[in-house]
């Protein structure tokens, strides 16, 4: 699903080089819960978001769902983004205005699917992750697990190929956040989808089929 090679991502401020990824190889297979842990500023979220096709290299290889993302246009990017990727933030990123449902029903907006799909197509996906009684209910009249939940159901409506999720758990409480990883985890087999999830929290890096650890730009640790 995803081939690295020595992938760089320099930042150039003034004078000052800051070498958020310095030299990563990786390939995460189809399929996998593939975890991304290490302490802050190591280098975690570019690592996402290069892999999302939300950013791009200074140099190497990085093709995902068999797409040379460092060789695309910023359109050809904006299309694999909304057809492969889907993402989950750690603070839900839901549009407060809309019910459940209307969150969720975006996605597919983009995707131009007819209104009578879309909406069969959310309620679906809300009824997976256990929130269908709660599908006119707005973010604020939602708890930070419901919401989080929320924010799973829109990142499958499309069926991406690859899940991005950075510090899904990172605004819930223990036991939430081991609920929705159980929930991403089950989903993730009923869809075959690949999910990569950045974490600081090591119980959940077990539950990971595998992890790296990244310090500085570099991967320290990986099984
Ligand atoms: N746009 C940018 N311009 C300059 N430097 C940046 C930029 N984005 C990130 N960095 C730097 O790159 C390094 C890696 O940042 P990154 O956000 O990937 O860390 P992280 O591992 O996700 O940290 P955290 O756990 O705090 O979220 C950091 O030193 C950061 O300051
Ligand atoms: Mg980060």
């Amino acid at each position: 699903m995803v081939i690295i090679r020595d992938l760089h991502r320099h930042y150039r401020l003034g004078n000052v080089v800051v070498r958020a990824l310095n030299g990563i190889n990786l390939t995460i297979y189809t399929g996998e819960f593939f975890a991304i842990c290490g302490s802050s500023g190591s280098g975690k979220s570019t690592l996402l978001y290069l892999m999302g096709g939300m950013d791009r290299p200074t140099r190497g290889e990085l093709i995902v769902a068999g797409q040379n993302l460092a060789r695309q246009d910023e359109n050809q990017l904006a299309e694999f983004r909304c057809r492969r990727i889907g993402f989950i933030y750690q603070n839900f990123h839901l549009i407060p205005s809309l019910t459940a449902w209307q969150n969720v029903e975006i996605p597919m907006i983009f995707n131009h699917l007819p209104r009578s799909a879309r909406r069969q197509i959310a309620m679906q996906r809300l009824q997976e992750v256990g929130l269908l009684e709660r599908s006119h209910h707005r973010p604020n009249q939602l708890s930070g697990g419901q919401q989080q939940r929320v924010a799973i159901a829109r990142a499958l409506v499309n069926q991406p190929a690859l899940l991005l999720a950075d510090e899904p758990t990172g605004n819930l409480d223990n036991s939430t956040g081991k609920e929705v990883v159980a929930l991403l985890k089950n989903l993730v087999s009923i869809n075959q989808v690949t999910v990569v999830m950045v974490t600081h929290d090591m119980n959940l890096v077990e539950q990971a089929d595998r992890f790296v650890r990244l310090q500085d730009g570099r991967i320290v640790e990986s099984n």
